[in-house]
């Protein structure tokens, strides 16, 4: 065979194989949801957990904008019944641990939802921060996936759009504790607080309608201090939290503060949020540094701007404080209002400190959006 033959053969192939897969996208009638999720930052932290993937103590965060996770799913009618069937793709790439863990978590949900025994679900995602930030996408991620399960499911079984983000949340969940506070935009409270009669361990909900308007448009601005894979993951150390030596008074602290915060989010007071917002990343990191075995996440360029962010507050009188989640990077939270201030206080005072001078600029936002 010649070149030229043997490339018209090639060709040939490659024409016979786009015909038989449109065939087979017909045949299969594939469907498509796609919807954006933000990551989000709490206030009060969740760290500890019971079964199953219920939280030791309330927690409330609020949603970011820019750090968001996109997920479509692109799903069809299957043959076998019996077993979950999924494919996983982030930024075009098969990622066969994430499938596995996720066809895992669905196996275990599978009697709840209609949608597993019915359909094969190609699952695209992929994030708008960039991954060399070293931002836990897991909230964003985990949120992203359960909205498009839902309205997948939506469609076999009649629910409304308050149980779509309810159920939802509850799914998110399972995948990631924190995610299940994505789910609304604003500020969320995932667990137990007797000023709100329908919170619950089981999902979060939104409590935006009853915040002061001096917190409507936070910012977040993340020091990026170190962008590698944290040491120990946040599943291992919510499993530390079983036998803590500090257990009981943790969680009675992490619902005083509920309560606490939630008072002054609705008065509109920024002190008692500086406050409970600081003591809360503090406790966090003891947690972790007192756990058995001990561990350390914070880094002494952590500590660095911790103590030039206090010092800038004292002088200044900037309404600004800090928060951590599991990893050394922190988060300056702050009115919108200053901040011109702030950025110049970053960029003269904090950014030495980040790696590669590295910051993410977020703020408060709407939640997620199904596109
Ligand atoms: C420190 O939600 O990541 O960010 O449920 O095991 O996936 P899993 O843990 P994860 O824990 C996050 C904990 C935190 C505090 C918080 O977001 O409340």
């Amino acid at each position: 065979m010649t070149i030229s033959k043997n490339k018209d053969y090639l060709l040939s192939l490659n024409t016979k194989t786009w015909l038989n897969n449109m065939f087979k996208k017909k045949k299969r009638n594939i469907k498509t949801v796609k919807w954006q999720s933000p990551s989000n930052i709490a206030i009060v932290k969740y760290w500890g957990k019971v079964p199953v993937q219920l939280p030791m103590n309330p927690s409330v965060s609020f949603s970011l904008t820019n750090a968001r996770t996109e997920t479509e799913i692109q799903y069809w009618e299957k043959e076998n019944k019996d077993t979950v069937s999924a494919e996983f793709y982030f930024e075009g790439k098969r990622k066969h641990e994430f499938e596995k863990r996720i066809i895992q978590l669905f196996t275990e949900i599978q009697p709840a939802f209609e949608l597993f025994d019915k359909y094969h679900l190609r699952i695209d995602s992929k994030n708008t921060f960039p991954h060399s930030a070293g931002i836990a996408s897991s909230a964003s991620a985990m949120c992203a996936l359960a909205l498009c399960l839902l309205s997948i499911e939506q469609e076999l079984e009649a629910f409304d759009e308050e149980d779509l983000k309810r159920r939802a949340s509850a799914l998110a969940r399972y995948g990631s504790g924190s995610a299940s506070r994505s789910v609304y935009g604003g500020f969320n409270l995932w667990g137990e607080c007797m000023f709100f009669p329908d919170s619950s361990k089981e999902y979060a909900i939104p409590i935006t309608n009853h915040i002061h308007e001096d917190f409507k448009d936070l910012q977040d601005t993340i020091l990026i201090v170190r962008s590698e894979e944290k040491s120990v993951s946040s599943t291992a150390g919510h499993k530390l939290m079983n036998d803590h030596a500090y257990k009981v008074a943790r969680v009675n602290q992490a619902k005083t503060n509920t309560e606490n915060l939630i008072n002054a989010l609705q008065s509109g007071d920024f002190d008692t949020f500086i406050q409970i917002s600081e003591e809360e990343a503090m406790s966090l990191h003891a947690m972790m540094m007192t756990s058995k075995p001990s561990y350390l996440l914070m880094k002494p360029e952590s500590l660095e701007i911790i103590e030039k962010v206090k010092k800038f507050r004292n002088e200044t009188g900037t309404p600004i404080c800090f928060t951590l989640d599991a990893g050394p990077n922190i988060h300056l939270i702050y009115p919108k209002k200053v901040k011109e201030k702030v950025m110049k206080f970053v960029k003269s005072e904090l950014l030495q400190h980040c790696e590669n001078e590295n910051y993410i600029d977020d703020h408060i936002g709407e939640g997620p959006v199904k596109i």
